[in-house]
């Protein structure tokens, strides 16, 4: 097969219109809403076109396999002698996006995947164990709050009854949402799976600056969400003396500029993305706002004293206000330190660098249970969550080459 990059584009065409919004040219592909509905039936069209059968766990994550789902026979008709061990190799991302989000942060691992599987064929590859293609559901946690929620959930790294709580702005319940209870931990799925990688665009400048289409991931930074709930009292704007204010927004807003300086102190990030104010009028003091404190940072120790930090400037000023905070840890992922060894033999392969990353994917989940690795794909902008991430159709063909090359060295040999 030829023109990699134009196969990349035609298949990348046929998802690229779903849930684009036309003002802002991002996406709005929220965790089991109808567009990403579509997404996940384009992924099993997919599949069934290349005699893939899909399996959906209890946790709303489905599976492409290549190669009998039992691990015994390849249950695929195109294939002479398709793979018949266990121990499977996992790849794919996920569908769905942050609010008005980018194009590739998700679905390039899953166009991707399917494309490289279509590379084997072609070569005709003979993996001896079962290539299997994934599409986590709620990575982002732009729905219900948590990231990487389906594969927290396969993983047992949540629980259960808190995942199946957790509700949308609407009010909708993550059960109600994917049509029944999660089913959360599931061991003998895990178990079928011997490695898991995740090709995913670069959210950062890094290969930009390298030169280089595509790099292996090191690691990702501990990080984690914190809800930050200030109360004070509504009241009339106009008639309300200066000092009799019991103000929330006044301890948010010195927050924000607190933990902008504290992750600036410490080499670490912090950012409050997200603020939610009661009752919202521009005419009246509010009487709650609540804003979400997204902090990452290289080291554990530094992230802890860099939250601690800010909570504790958080709470005098609002002793100082006459406001009650209340802090909620929302979600956290500690520092994830991929496979050094996978890592590395898969660096030397592809002659590709090695990154750390800020970002957090499901394969920092699944790399507490089973060997995992990342490929990330140069992205021109170095920008990510926002309409202007990119990656040329040359870059994305590179990594789906890359990818089935991992594919190769992992399921053939
Ligand atoms: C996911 O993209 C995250 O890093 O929040
Ligand atoms: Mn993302
Ligand atoms: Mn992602």
């Amino acid at each position: 097969m030829s023109d990699l990059p134009g196969r990349f584009r035609e298949l990348w065409d046929g998802i690229a219109p779903v849930g684009r919004d036309a003002d802002s040219g991002g996406y709005l592909r929220y965790a089991l809403t109808a567009p990403e509905l579509r997404l996940r039936e384009w992924f099993r069209a997919q599949a069934d076109h290349r005699g893939m059968p899909v399996s959906e766990d209890g946790n709303g994550n489905l599976f492409a396999w290549w190669g009998d789902p039992t691990g015994t026979r390849d249950s695929s008709t195109q294939d002479r002698d398709g793979p018949t061990r266990g121990g499977a190799v996992l790849t794919g991302s996920h569908f769905d996006s942050v609010p008005h989000g980018g194009a590739y942060d998700g679905p390039l691992g899953i166009v991707s995947a399917f494309l490289a599987v279509d590379e084997l064929r072609a070569a005709r590859a003979t993996p001896v164990r079962p290539v299997v293609v994934a599409a986590f559901v709620e990575e982002e946690g732009a729905r219900f709050g948590v990231p990487c929620l389906g594969s927290r959930l396969l993983t047992g790294e949540i629980d259960v009854d808190r995942a199946a709580g957790l509700r949308d702005a609407a009010g909708v319940s993550f059960a109600e949402a994917l049509g029944h209870r999660p089913a959360g931990a599931d061991p003998a799925l895990l178990g079928r799976f011997a490695a898991f990688v995740e090709l995913h665009v670069e959210q950062g400048r890094a290969l930009v600056d390298a030169d280089a289409p595509v790099a292996v991931a090191s690691a990702i930074w501990p990080h984690g969400r914190w809800r930050f709930e200030l109360r004070g009292e509504g009241n009339h704007a106009g008639t309300t003396r200066m000092a009799d204010r019991r103000d929330p927004m006044l301890t948010f807003a010195f927050t924000v500029l607190a933990a902008n300086k504290e992750a600036r102190l410490r080499g670490a990030h912090a950012t409050v993305g997200r603020v939610a104010v009661e009752p919202n009028a521009t005419n009246a003091i509010p009487s709650k706002v609540t804003g979400w404190l997204d902090a990452r940072a290289a080291e554990p120790e530094t992230l802890h004293d860099l939250v601690e930090a800010v909570q504790a400037k958080a709470a005098e000023r609002a002793r100082r206000d006459g406001t009650a905070l209340t802090v909620t840890p929302e979600s956290t992922t500690p520092l994830v330190a991929f496979d050094g060894g996978l890592a590395g033999r898969l660096a030397s392969l592809l002659a590709a660098p090695v990154l750390p990353t800020g970002a957090g994917h499901d394969a920092g989940v699944l790399a507490a249970h089973l060997p995992t690795a990342m490929l990330f794909v140069r992205n021109p902008t170095g920008v990510s969550h926002s309409p202007a991430e990119s990656a040329t159709d040359d870059d994305c063909a590179a990594g789906v080459v890359a990818l089935a090359r991992v594919l190769e060295e992992l399921a053939c040999h």
